[in-house]
This record gives C-alpha cells, structure tokens and sequence, in this order.
C-alpha cells in the first residue's frame, strides 16, 4: 500500500491524546485512512453499520466509480470488456490479473472443459430436494456438496489447490444451474458438450432433451454471455464480502461459495433480477403503462415498503454502466427473435423515464441497475424467472474466487472479526425462577 505523506489526527473533545492516523492511496479512487491501532491505541472502535465509509480489504481486480457510472475489471472498462471479449477471457483477466493471449485462450479453455462434468453422485444429492423448491435453496445446497467431493484442491494454502478449486468452480457451475432447472421440470440432465462455448454450452445442457437437440442461436448466445461479463464482479458487494468472512476462516473454498450463494439470493442482492421481473408483470397485469403513476406513488410513500426493484445501488450514484448495456442487449434480443414490441420491454423503458424525471429518484440520485434490464432478456432467451438469480449466482463465481484467492494470498490477511456497540444488559444476576 502506498502510504501517503498527508496524516490524518484524531483528537477527543475530553482532552484524551489525539492519534495520527497513517493514510494509503489507491491507484485510483478515495484515500483510505488506516485505523487498525485504534483500538490498541485509543481503547475505541469504529462504528460503521453497513459499511457505509469502511474499506475491508485492498484489492487490486474491480474498481467502481459511483459518481462517473463506472466499471473497470483489472483497469479494463467494462464496455470494452463486454463488446470485445468473452465470458472465459473475463474469468482469465479477473484470475490472473491480464487478458489471455491466443494460446493462453486455448489453453484456458481447454482447462475449464477439463472440468464441466459433475460428480455422478450429484444427481442423488439433488433427488432430495422438493422438485418446486426455489434454484436458489438448490443451488445453496449442492455448491455446498461440491466441498464434500474434490478433497485434492481444498488446502486454502496451496496456490495450485486454490487454481484448481477456482477452475472447477466455473466449470460446474454451468452444469449444475442447467441440473437444477431439469430437476424441477422432472426431465433427464443433459451432460456438458465441451465443442461449444460456455454460454452455448449452458444453453444447451439448459434447453436440450434426449430426443431432441438444442440449437444455440448466435445473438440469444452472445446476450447470454453478456449477462455473464457483466455480473462476474462487483468488487466487495454483499455476497463477495460474505465469501472473504467465511473463507477467512480458512474454510474449504466449495463452502466459502456456498456462502456467496446464500447471500446474493436477497432481493436487496441477487434476488433483485426475479424481482424487478415480477414487480414489471404485477404492473402489467394491473393495467400496464396506466398504472405506472399509482406504482411510482406508492414506492415513494414512506408507510409503504413498496421499492422500485431493480433501481438505486449503494455506490452508483449514476446510471449503472452495466444496466445500459444491459438495455442494449435487450434491444438486440427481443430484435433477433422479432418482440420489438414486448410490452414489458415498453413498460420497463416508461418506467425509468418516469422515474428518472421524477423528485424523488433525482433527488437520491437513483437510476436503474443491472436488474431492470436483465430479467427482460433472460425471459427472451427462455430462462424461468425463479431461475435468474441461479444464474447471477452462476456469473459472480469466478469473482467471489478471485476475490477469495486474492484475500488468502494476501501477507495481511487476518480472520474477519468485526467488533460492536453493545447496547444490551450490563451484567446482572439469575434469579430464582419463582422471582423473575
Ligand atoms: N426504490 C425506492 N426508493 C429507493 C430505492 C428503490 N429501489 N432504492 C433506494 N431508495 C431510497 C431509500 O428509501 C432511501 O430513501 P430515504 O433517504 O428517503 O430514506 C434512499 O433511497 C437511500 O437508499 P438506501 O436504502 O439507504 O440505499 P442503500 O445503499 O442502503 O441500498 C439498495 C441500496 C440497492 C439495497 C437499494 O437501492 C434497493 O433496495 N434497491 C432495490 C433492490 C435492487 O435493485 N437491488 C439490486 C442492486 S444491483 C445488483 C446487486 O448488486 O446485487
């Protein structure tokens, strides 16, 4: 880290002795101050629920600018990103740090098909579960499972069992968001067919039967993987900060994912795409376009806990980069297969007029998120609504393990271990039970 010559002092209005506080300069982005001695140093704590103003970690593979609107992975704008690359050169730039040259690219590609199957064992594992219970408890449960079968990569401190542990994770994830959803129709898996891309792949383990054969169209392929480019990181985000608690920890890194899984099915989270999906059916049902302004009220109503899913974000304070390419790729869809005219897509893109003009969402600077859009091409593409938040899941892997494997790899790593205000009982005595 580099320190900079500028200090902060903290000083206490009881005359207690001030502290200076050394200050680190990221390559870019605010400056951090460094209070790790201020307990020992002060006796006090910081209090920061939320995290609204505390860094928990240096890290060198995403950067948001939440004023600017936007998104670089390993310094690469994400427009770029998602434009000129693929989802797997995206999972190599974000695990190692550069883009892959051709004979990387092969090589990577071959690595990662190396590993698309899954453990036979799986399908029973999976039989246990309820056929109409939700992807997201499914996936919760069976990426967990995967810590329970590759005992050769779960030494957290061996460098090539955190590669490999990160290559199997991409690699299954695929396969097993497509045996979940064949799980819940009650249809035969399909296995991985490594001659095609990884979108296409997914596609076609998702939407292909024993008696018949999926054709993977080129642009449903493309979006697909743009969906993937553009959720694979989002720097310290909810699930990804619950990844570095759990494996800081020094757990097996199948279980730490598991973790992320859990964590991003939150409608605050991951769960915002089935739910900005459901919120725009539920207004369409009611009477579309019409009864935006009745929507729009209750949202900003303050009794009510009605939110515009898919809208605001904790660091964009402008139009989130992904949500416009987002929108792109749903023009480029619903194009391709003739729905230019869905009435969902319509009602999605009043809405954000509305909302974009509108006091309330100009006022704490709320714009549309990558949810709003995504939940209108997944639809088109043929992905059931229950499912979209699996597929986020499936996307944000190889960052959670980048992320993981730069935490453990870290000579400052320590175990998380957050302190509180305790506001509770001070201590006291038990009383007989005929007393209390
Ligand atoms: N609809 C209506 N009001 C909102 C919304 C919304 N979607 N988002 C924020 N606000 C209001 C909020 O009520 C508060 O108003 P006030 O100052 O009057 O109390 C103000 O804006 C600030 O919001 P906040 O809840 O303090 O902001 P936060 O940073 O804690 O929360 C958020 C960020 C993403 C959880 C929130 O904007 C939200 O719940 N959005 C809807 C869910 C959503 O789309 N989530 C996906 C996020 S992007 C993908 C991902 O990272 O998973």
């Amino acid at each position: 880290m580099n320190a900079s010559d500028v200090k902060a002092t903290l000083s206490f209005s009881d005359g207690s002795p001030s502290m200076e506080l050394p200050i680190y300069k990221g390559s870019i982005g605010p400056d951090v101050l460094d209070i790790r001695k201020l307990y020992g140093q002060t006796g006090k704590f910081t209090y920061d629920p939320g995290f609204l103003s505390t860094a928990s970690c240096q890290s060198a593979i995403t950067y948001i600018d939440g004023d600017k609107g936007e998104l670089l992975y390993r310094g690469y704008p994400i427009e770029q990103l998602a434009q000129q690359c693929d989802f797997l050169d995206t999972c190599y730039l974000l695990l190692y740090g550069e883009l892959p040259n051709e004979q990387q690219q092969r090589d990577f590609h071959k690595l990662v098909n190396n590993h698309t199957m899954v453990n036979e064992q799986m399908q029973f594992f999976l039989r246990g579960f309820r056929r109409d219970a939700h992807p997201m408890a499914v996936m919760t449960g069976l990426v967990g499972g995967l810590s329970a079968f590759y005992h050769d990569s779960t030494d957290i401190n061996n460098p090539q069992h955190r590669e490999i542990a990160a290559i199997r994770l991409i690699a299954k994830m695929p396969t097993l968001v497509a045996m979940a959803y064949k799980y819940s129709l009650g249809q035969p898996y399909i296995y991985p067919k490594n001659s095609l891309s990884y979108a296409g792949n997914f596609m076609r383990m998702m939407f292909a039967t024993p008696c018949e054969d999926y054709e993977p169209n080129d642009v449903l392929v493309r979006a697909m993987d743009r969906i993937f480019i553009l959720h694979a990181d989002h720097e310290q985000n909810a699930s990804t900060s619950t990844v570095r608690l759990c494996g800081s920890s020094g757990t097996n890194p199948f279980a730490a994912i598991a973790a992320g899984v859990a964590c991003l099915w939150g409608p605050a989270h991951g769960g915002a795409n089935e739910a900005a999906l459901n919120m725009l059916e539920d207004i369409q049902r009611q009477g579309g376009v019409e009864k935006i302004g009745e929507f729009i009220k209750q949202v900003k109503d303050k009794n009510s806990t009605v939110k515009l899913m898919g809208f605001g974000h904790r660091v964009y304070k402008n139009y989130d980069p992904r949500a416009k390419l987002m929108r792109e790729t749903c023009h480029e869809v619903l194009g391709a297969l003739g729905l230019e005219n869905d009435p969902l897509f319509k009602l999605a893109m009043t809405l954000e007029k509305i909302a974009l003009e509108d006091e309330y969402f100009v006022a704490r600077k709320l714009y549309p998120n990558v949810d709003f859009y995504s939940g209108i091409v997944q639809r088109a593409i043929g992905i059931p609504v229950s499912l979209f938040t699996a597929i986020f899941a499936l996307a944000r892997t190889v960052g959670w393990i980048a992320q993981l494997n730069e935490m453990i790899a870290d000579p400052e790593y320590k175990i998380g271990r957050p302190r509180q205000l305790y506001v509770g009982a001070e201590r006291r005595d038990v009383q007989p039970v005929e007393k209390r």
